[in-house]
């Protein structure tokens, strides 16, 4: 089928290059002149396992392309994507401004009747906005009585696994009024509909709610197990063997309920924010979601209160090994990282950082910069040297197992912060490593 996806970001651009692969002729527009000049020539801005490769791929055999020019795209698109960002504005709900000029220009360029679907996340009724918003621009250039339809088709990737996820979703959900609507999008993912039925038709608002339903739900699991860590602490409880003694009822589920230090990212923050504003508008108390916001923004706090409880207040002179800087492992992203809340409390209190990431180094650099108080290290090892502690903000693989010896060696005096409960408490204590987690016995 002919495709278009406006918007080049994470969900744009995999949920592009996956369609192609799976034998679809795909357009990408992007307004980033810049943007699409580099992917044209098969380079990707972010760092996702897989990606580049894809569209390498597709790129060549020209079942990928990208431009900036909307017309085109909206030319060859029988289906085309709404991919574009949603950011929070002031008040936490939803920016719609990307969605609705995206929809706009959409009309602007329509000559036949076409399926516009929404891949951003988006709140409910927003698809009512899309639809008025193309409607009242054909109906000013005089075409209002073309076709078209409006589908809530939200997209549940993970950054990290964003290939591996689209190209086998556990489910697809289509919101859609529309059976004609839902026939194509139907076609349209059958490549990737195989062995068991994935497809799920709904109502465009359930469709709608759905998405921030399941990550409000996760981001609850996660601030609910962050509680239950700072309990574990004071009664001198293991959060690990509690997570295993729930974990194991089918109806909790092992999924997200590691303790750690909060979760980031671009999703959860800002969908928990959103749901809470939506609740409100609608006279609806959002009181679970309201604590789990709290939590989270607390949990980023976790670590420095026991990095203060063991050095004092004041870390003037004082500098911190820091290992992980992304929100999570396997991407360079950190948009709102516990990383970011626990460098810039440490620099507050007049310590210094030297910090390590797999990738996300240049990130790094191009959110603080050449700064005082930040040092960004080649390897881990590099940001060991002669630093009063150790802080793992991130579980990447490579921080997993413990070199006793590279600590003992790189730091003044072996003591680790680590908010992603990496190591085993016991093995560091026999090893003389003064070992801080979140919700372990020391
Ligand atoms: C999340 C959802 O998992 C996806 O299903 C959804 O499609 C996506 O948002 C989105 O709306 O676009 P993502 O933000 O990429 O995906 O990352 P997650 O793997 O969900 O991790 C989010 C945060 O939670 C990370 O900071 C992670 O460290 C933290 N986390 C996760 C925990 O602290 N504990 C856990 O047990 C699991």
């Amino acid at each position: 089928m002919n495709v278009t996806v406006f918007g080049t970001g994470y969900v744009g651009l995999v949920q592009a290059a996956v369609l192609a692969e799976a034998g679809h002729k795909v357009i990408c527009i992007d307004i980033d002149e810049n943007k699409i000049a580099s992917l044209n020539k098969g380079q990707v801005p972010i760092y996702e396992p897989g990606l580049a490769p894809l569209v390498e791929r597709n790129l060549s055999s020209r079942t990928l392309q990208f431009t900036t020019d909307a017309k085109t795209g909206v030319d060859h698109g029988e289906i085309i994507f709404i991919a574009v960002g949603t950011p929070p504005d002031e008040d936490g709900s939803a920016d719609l401004r990307h969605v609705l000029t995206v929809a706009r220009t959409i009309a602007e360029h329509m000559g036949e009747s076409k399926i516009v679907v929404n891949k951003s996340t988006v709140p409910v009724g927003t698809a009512d906005k899309v639809r008025e918003a193309i409607k009242s621009e054909l109906d000013k250039r005089g075409a209002g009585d073309l076709a078209f339809d409006v589908v809530s088709n939200p997209e549940f990737l993970k950054e990290g696994s964003a290939v591996a996820d689209c190209m086998r979703p556990d489910r697809i959900i289509i919101g859609t009024d529309s059976k004609e609507a839902e026939e194509a999008l139907r076609e349209l993912y059958a490549p990737f509909n195989r062995n068991h039925e994935k497809i799920m038709a709904m109502d465009i608002k359930s469709a709608e709610l759905a998405k921030y339903a399941a990550n409000c739900m996760l981001a609850t699991k996660i601030s609910f197990m962050n509680e239950m860590a700072e309990i574990a602490d004071r009664v001198g409880a293991d959060i690990e063997q509690v997570r295993q003694g729930i974990g194991s009822d089918p109806r909790i589920g092992y999924h997200f309920i590691y303790a750690g230090i909060g979760y980031g990212g671009s999703c959860f923050p800002k969908d928990v924010k959103a749901l809470i504003t939506t609740a409100g508008k609608l006279d609806v108390t959002p009181e679970i979601l309201a604590s789990v916001e709290q939590r989270n923004e607390r949990q980023k706090r976790y670590l420095l209160e026991k990095i203060c409880a063991h050095f004092g207040d004041d870390l003037s002179g004082k500098t911190f090994a820091l290992w992980g800087l992304a929100f999570k492992p396997n991407t360079d992203d950190m948009r709102e990282a516990p990383s970011r809340v626990l460098m810039e409390q440490l620099w507050q209190r007049g310590a210094r950082v030297q910090a390590f990431d797999p990738q996300a180094m240049e990130e790094c650099q191009r959110i603080y910069g050449v700064r005082d108080g930040l040092q960004l290290c080649g390897t881990k090892e590099s940001a060991l040297a002669g630093a009063d502690a150790l802080i793992i903000a991130t579980e990447w693989q490579q921080f997993k197992a413990i070199d006793v010896e590279a600590v003992t060696s790189g730091l003044k005096n072996p003591v680790i912060f680590d908010g992603r409960n990496l190591y085993d408490p016991k093995q560091l204590a026999r090893s003389g490593i003064d070992y801080y987690c979140v919700g372990r016995p020391r």
